[in-house]
């Protein structure tokens, strides 16, 4: 049987690889800067050449200039080089694993597809598991600027 063209980058990413990330997202929280809300978020990125990168929010004084750690850590994937996200974790200490807030859907978005694997865990290791186009469906995206 003649095998399946490789397209890079739209293979499935594995669970140990989800697991590794969440572990990445995790380990990233300490780093958190919270003096305003105290909770603490990890997310970590893979991008397309197997490359974990990681994020914290950052927050600020003044308050609405806080950044997300989903979004710091598409700034750090791009500033390394790259610009395709093949899949999302988040870490916190909540009760419930929490997805990426709505402004970072659509920053995921421009770097990601409806596909791409977002997984969370809140305290006590519970995990939960999206796709992107789930959490943000009929997104806005860069095609629609052609
Ligand atoms: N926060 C994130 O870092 N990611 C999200 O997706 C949701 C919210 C941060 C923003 C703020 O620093 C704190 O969590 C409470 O909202």
């Amino acid at each position: 049987m003649p095998s399946m063209p490789e397209i890079e980058g739209s293979e499935e990413v594995e669970d140990s690889k989800l697991d590794e990330m969440l572990g990445a997202a995790r380990a990233m929280m300490p780093r958190a800067y919270v003096p305003y809300s105290g909770f603490r978020v990890g997310a970590a990125i893979l991008n397309e050449d197997g490359m974990i990168r990681g994020g914290v929010n950052i927050e600020n004084a003044s308050y609405p200039l806080s950044v997300c750690a989903e979004r710091n850590a598409v700034a750090s994937m791009v500033i390394s080089g790259s610009g395709k996200i093949r899949a999302v974790a988040v870490a916190t200490d909540a009760e419930r694993p929490t997805p990426p807030c709505g402004g970072c859907r659509q920053v995921l978005w421009e770097f990601g597809g409806a596909d791409t694997p977002v997984v969370a865990a809140g305290a006590n290791g519970v995990r939960a598991r999206w796709r992107l186009g789930e959490l943000l469906p009929h997104a806005f995206g860069p095609d629609d600027l052609r």
